[in-house]
């Protein structure tokens, strides 16, 4: 099981006084030290934590994977093309939003989602769409032509008690079966934290978790490389059981 850290907030940071601390890159270096196994970042369109200067930075710099979530903009696609991160996770995004709310609508979205993925794999960037736990999304995203899906685990995170939990956990399991057995690589992520992440990162079918806030709220208290040492511990027990 991979774990991805996002370090989004890392920038928000830095963009709430408009500085240039902390910088994204130093605590990718640091996410490295600490033996996660990719960097993931967010691009947005309104450029509200991760800058373009952040994205060329971080891909120069760190030698583990780099993910960048990004929408199906035409400017966003083409800084893509030209950084050539080793992963792209296409993502929805609203301007109002306070972070990514839903999966990408694959099914209404067909054309355009099949159009960014098949451009992005001709330059070699593996390619993953982020969804609901949903099998009409993912056979969509099967046709699209995408090598992975991330399921969106933020109804699973969201439960208001063990029964809703449970039944969001069930519609994850058995959406990572199902994707998985049509020749889809399977990741997950949104809103895990240190509490719930050990069933999910339990679901054998699951390769890649990418996790942000939680990490990077921790971090403030225990530092950067603590904190993804924290949640990698509790990825392998989960995978031990
Ligand atoms: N995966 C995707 C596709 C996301 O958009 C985000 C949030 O940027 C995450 C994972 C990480 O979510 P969180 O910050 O809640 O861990």
């Amino acid at each position: 099981m991979e774990l991805g850290v996002n370090i989004d907030h890392v920038a928000t940071i830095r963009q709430a006084r408009m500085t240039n601390e902390p910088e994204p890159v130093y605590a990718a270096l640091l996410v490295q030290e600490a033996m996660a196994d990719g960097i993931t970042i967010h691009l947005r369109e309104d450029r509200r934590h991760i800058q373009d200067r952040d994205v060329y930075q971080i891909k120069e710099i760190i030698k583990i994977k780099l993910n960048l979530e990004m929408s199906l903009n035409e400017e966003i696609v083409n800084i893509a093309l030209d950084v050539k991160p080793n992963q792209a996770t296409l993502v929805p995004e609203k301007r109002q939003e306070i972070t990514t709310e839903g999966g990408l609508d694959i099914v209404k979205e067909f054309d355009r989602v099949s159009n960014v993925t098949e451009r992005l794999k001709s330059k070699g960037i593996f390619v993953s769409l982020f969804i609901d736990p949903d099998k009409e999304q993912i056979d969509a995203s099967k046709k699209s032509n995408t090598q992975a899906v991330e399921l969106h685990t933020g109804a699973y995170a969201n439960a208001k008690n063990e029964k809703e939990r449970m039944f969001e956990l069930n519609r994850l399991i058995d959406a990572a079966k199902y994707a998985k057995s049509i020749g889809l690589t399977v990741h997950a992520g949104h809103g895990l934290t240190y509490e719930n992440v050990k069933p999910v990162a339990a679901v054998k079918e699951i390769t890649e978790l990418n996790i942000g806030h939680s990490i990077i709220a921790k971090s403030v208290f225990v530092g950067i490389k603590d904190a993804v040492i924290m949640m990698r511990n509790l990825i392998k027990e989960a995978r031990w059981k």
